[in-house]
């Protein structure tokens, strides 16, 4: 046989596969949202929505209307575009599932046994139930907490600035906040010396977090390099032998690994891995979130003189020196106040928050939606909610490709009514989720980053040292806050 024909009988086997693919791909049945397989053979649309999901969808729509599924890497997901249909997804849990979708992504991702597959009776309720400790009084002392720790951090590390010190942004954030949350929830190991050892989990942390969405999108382990040693080392920190001495943890904590010492029948090692998905829970999102806020308050001047005007008249009028050596204390009801610092966050949340809220359907239904809309979906398909395309439009947030630090302020308080086709939005903002799967730690992320700010400004001239335009780094893409897709120089000098 000759080449020519080798090729011939090669492409012709080919395009027989392709056929054959093309003939078995799904049918739209009469009652369901328009389908979109995509051309490509098992990936459907996944290229393009790895590319850019907010584009794909944005022109899905423009085709086919406010509701729709398309077939992305071997799922076909069902996507709720219009955000006056968001509460039809919240409210419908009957047919629409989070929690076993979370356990099998979360045991894969964090290496513990799964939570409803397993011999754990309650285990799911208790873990839920210990969430209560992120709300009220607990709040309040986790918030403390953070602040004095913060502050412990400013001032051992930071508080020589007397002449300015360059540095880089991200690194920056992450350092601090990886530290002072570590140590507020988890407390800290006093045969140690707490700067080093917590920094190399720190370094550890961010390694693991660089495979997270390869791990989340069900890569496996084994191919990404030394991922799987650096999570078991990740993992092995919280032992209960290495943690059973350390000083300072959270009521929050505390009550976790009370409730983890009933289950008998999960190992040390199972114990230890549901600390580490907290840990990465209460970091993953907080930090990129961080650095984004202080990002763009120092990319736009008029905004930072804002929010640092707010803060110097809050630590005024509460008669509180700023600075190193002192020790600032803040009010829940003070905090919740500063309504210009909060609208800043809001929106830098708005610009860089690119979760998917996902559910998974249980059985074949009548989807019924507001207005009286109803289409038929496929047991094990997705329903999926995608909000950075709310956040964007132009509808709801005029301009809203631009930072407006008082967006979410009307008449010197907080703003929440936002309009849709001159609808009131219930869902205006949703970096954190929303119903059953809405993040329980959303009250102390917010306070974690306010006291960040308060103190980074209380403290400190800061400014950013280079022209260039950081963007939204892709592999984070539905999964949370988006990383910056490279690190930027600033420096900072202890304010006068
Ligand atoms: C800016 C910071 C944060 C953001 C944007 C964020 C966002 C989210 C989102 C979107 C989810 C739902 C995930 C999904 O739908 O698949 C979630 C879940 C979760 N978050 Fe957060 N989060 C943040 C900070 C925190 C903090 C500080 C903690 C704890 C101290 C925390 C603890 C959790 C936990 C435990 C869950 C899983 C809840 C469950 O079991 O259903 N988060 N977060």
């Amino acid at each position: 046989m000759g080449l020519l024909d080798i090729l011939g009988l090669t492409l012709a086997t080919a395009l027989a596969l392709y056929a054959l693919c093309l003939l078995g791909r799904r049918r739209r049945r009469p009652g369901e949202p328009p389908l979109i397989n995509g051309w490509i053979p098992f990936l459907g649309k996944a290229l393009d929505f790895r590319e850019d999901p907010s584009k794909l969808l944005l022109t899905l729509q423009q085709k086919y209307g406010d509701m729709f599924t398309v077939h992305i890497a071997g799922r076909y997901i069902t996507f709720i575009m219009d955000p006056l249909l968001y509460s039809s997804v919240t409210k419908n849990s009957k047919y629409l599932e989070f929690q076993e979708f979370a356990d099998s992504l979360a045991s894969r991702t964090f290496d513990y046994p799964s939570v409803l597959k397993g011999d754990f009776p309650g285990l799911n309720e208790n873990v839920h139930r210990n969430y209560q400790f992120l709300l009220g009084k607990p709040l309040d002392a986790l918030s403390d907490n953070m602040m004095t720790n913060l502050q412990w951090i400013f001032n051992t590390q930071f508080s020589q600035a007397t002449d300015w010190k360059v540095g880089k942004l991200y690194k920056f954030c992450c350092s601090v906040m990886f530290k002072a949350s570590f140590i507020t929830l988890y407390g800290r190991d006093p045969s140690a010396d707490g700067h080093n050892v917590i920094g190399a989990i720190e370094e550890k942390f961010t390694k693991f977090d660089a495979s997270f969405s390869y791990l989340a999108a069900n890569i496996p382990i084994e191919l990404l390099g030394a991922t799987k040693r650096i999570r078991k080392e990740l993992i092995d920190v919280f032992l209960p032998t290495n943690t059973a001495n350390w000083l300072g943890v959270s009521e929050l904590i505390e009550d976790r690994k009370e409730m983890f010492e009933r289950y008998e029948v999960l190992r040390d090692y199972d114990k230890a891995a549901h600390h580490f998905a907290f840990m990465w829970a209460s970091v993953g999102n907080t930090i990129p979130a961080t650095f984004w806020a202080v990002y763009y308050l120092l990319r736009h001047p008029e905004a930072l003189a804002v929010v640092r005007d707010e803060i110097d008249h809050l630590l005024q009028s509460t008669g509180q020196e700023r600075g190193p050596g002192c020790n600032i204390r803040l009010t829940r009801e003070q905090l919740d106040n500063l309504v210009y610092l909060e609208s800043a966050l809001n929106e830098s949340l708005r610009m860089s928050s690119a979760s998917m809220n996902i559910r998974i359907i249980k059985e074949d239904f009548i989807f019924k939606l507001e207005g009286n809309q109803e289409v038929s979906l496929r047991k094990e398909d997705w329903v999926a909610i995608y909000p950075p395309i709310l956040h964007m439009d132009p509808e709801v947030y005029e301009d809203p490709k631009k930072y407006r630090v008082d967006r979410y302020v009307e008449n010197g308080k907080k703003k929440t009514t936002f309009y849709k086709r001159g609808k009131k939005l219930k869902y205006f903002l949703m970096p954190f989720g929303s119903g059953t799967s809405k993040c329980p730690g959303r009250f102390f992320a917010v306070n974690e980053m306010k006291l960040f700010i308060i103190l980074l400004l209380a403290y400190f001239d800061v400014e950013i040292m280079e022209e260039k335009q950081i963007g939204l780094e892709k592999n984070r893409m539905g999964l949370g806050i988006a990383l910056p897709d490279s690190d930027i120089c600033f420096r900072h000098k202890l304010r006068p």
